[in-house]
């Protein structure tokens, strides 16, 4: 349930985060009519500048590509209830200027109870300030609601991610705390519970009996392209693996919840995340994309320190030790500078037995999380035709041909409502980010050079497919590659 009286500021309103996701899932919420009545954006960071400068960076934010009228006036009436402020992340002075400015706002609502939502789009050095200073100075006492909502990284190992947890929890209960994998609000990773549980056939073939291994991919066909400082000290498998795919195989994986309440939806994903021994240096590949078709490789990037061995491919293959699953690999593979965009789950299913049939094609399920959502199997017809012949087809569910007129929401415009609601369903529980690390740490220690000397990623030409041995590598857990339809 939405709370009338709400204001919503944004912490690092003109980086890159605010431009190109928050500001604009904002607008599109407020224009489908789902953002709070009486709602009030603020913006907050350090550049100074005045309101008309603002709101002119703003309708920049949001995409207007064909001068469209309509979406001109919506943006010009988004723009009358946001205002913008800019002051220190450290110094508490700031928080009480902006405290100030929300309680002005405040003072024209009708009822005494008001509401904040805090959103930190900010870079992890400053989360633990930004957060305490918005506790001391500008939490609502009287009968409203506050909530923060924040994004990773949290932390960079098991140990900085207690210690950030445990930071942050000095002023923001686990209640309060909305922390975002967005991931999570893609419309094809929250379908999943339902493919998954509303569907007899699928529930049962979902085990180790039916199912010989699952790739979860993700590709980029673009470079960090000035964003090289931030992903060398990150790298791929802290960027993506660790938080977007493992939720995304926590969600595939787990057991049916009791309800659909956020808590018994969270209690199954750590369930299974337990089961998940740490990855294995055996069960990795690592790449690095170097010049090609006229693009720079990673090195080339000035904000890539020289001879970095940071990936910026990585495959891993992780195992989850419970009776469903024991013995499934599970394959997670991510890379920058691909030969395409996209993200999908593939589920190869076991060998049927030949039996009267010879040469028949292995099941696969593939779920396409983007672009173009679809999900599709791979299944064994027969030829239409007076001969009795077996052909691989594909029983196609395309959303743009089955679902012409929806909209799908982006993943932010649907977790910033469920953070107006309350709903934590999709948000990640301190619980699960524990665990994950767990999982992680030992070969992200490996790679950075904690045990010894660091692994030297394979190197793969921009625009490829990844390191040539990723084909062996996949092979290597069974997966066929099966011919096209
Ligand atoms: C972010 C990563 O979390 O996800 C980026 O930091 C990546 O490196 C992005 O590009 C991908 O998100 P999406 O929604 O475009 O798949």
């Amino acid at each position: 349930e939405l709370k009338d009286n709400t204001i919503i500021i944004v912490f690092g309103a003109s980086g890159d985060l605010a431009k190109k996701k928050t500001f604009p899932a904002l607008f599109g919420l407020y224009k489908n009519g789902f953002l709070p009545r009486d709602v009030h954006i603020v913006g907050y960071a350090r550049t100074k500048m005045d309101e008309a400068e603002f709101h002119k960076r703003v309708t920049s934010y949001i995409k207007n590509p064909n001068d469209d009228a309509e979406v001109a006036s919506d943006i010009d009436d988004f723009k009358k209830f946001t205002s913008y402020l800019s002051g220190s992340y450290e110094d508490p002075a700031s928080f009480k200027e902006l405290n100030k400015h929300l309680e002005e706002i405040e003072s024209h609502y009708q009822s005494k109870e008001c509401n904040r939502l805090f959103y930190l789009a900010l870079p992890p050095s400053v989360f633990v300030p930004v957060a305490k200073n918005i506790k001391d100075e500008c939490y609502v006492s009287k009968g409203g609601i506050n909530r923060i909502i924040v994004e990773k990284p949290f932390g960079k190992d098991l140990k900085s991610c207690r210690e950030l947890i445990g930071s942050l929890k000095q002023s923001w209960s686990e209640d309060e705390t909305f922390r975002i994998d967005h991931y999570l609000g893609k419309e094809m990773v929250k379908n999943i519970l339902v493919l998954r549980f509303a569907n007899v056939w699928i529930g049962a073939a979902w085990d180790k009996n039916s199912i010989s291994n699952v790739q979860i991919s993700f590709k980029e066909p673009f470079g960090t392209e000035g964003r090289g400082g931030y992903f060398d000290e990150f790298g791929i498998i802290r960027d993506i693996l660790q938080n977007h795919l493992l939720q995304v195989l926590s969600v595939l994986t787990m057991e049916r919840p009791v309800s659909f309440a956020a808590e018994d939806i969270r209690d199954e994903k750590v369930k299974v995340l337990r089961a998940i021994p740490a990855i294995e240096r055996n069960d990795t590949l690592l790449g690095q994309y170097v010049a090609a078709n006229g693009k720079p490789g990673y090195l080339q990037d000035s904000t890539v320190p020289p001879n970095s061995v940071c990936p910026t491919f990585a495959a891993t293959t992780v195992w989850i030790n419970n009776p469903r699953w024991e013995g499934v690999p599970f394959i997670l593979k991510a890379g920058k500078a691909l030969n395409e965009s996209k993200v999908e789950i593939r589920i190869q299913f076991k060998d049927v037995v030949q039996g009267i049939f010879k040469d028949i094609a292995r099941n696969e399920l593939v779920i396409r999380i983007q672009p173009s959502e679809a999900i599709y199997l791979k299944m064994n017809t027969k030829l239409p035709g007076l001969y009795t012949r077996a052909m691989p087809t594909e029983m196609d569910l395309t959303y743009k041909r089955r679902f012409t007129d929806t909209k799908i929401p982006e993943a932010y415009e649907s977790l910033i409502l469920d953070a107006l609601k309350g709903d934590h369903s999709n948000f990640v529980r301190d619980d699960e980010l524990d665990v994950a690390w767990k999982i992680f740490t030992p070969i992200l220690h490996w790679i950075d050079g904690q045990d010894g000397p660091r692994p030297r990623p394979i190197n793969y030409p921009y625009g490829s497919r990844g390191p040539k041995e990723l084909d062996t590598f996949i092979g290597k857990y069974g997966y066929r590659r099966l011919a096209d339809s």
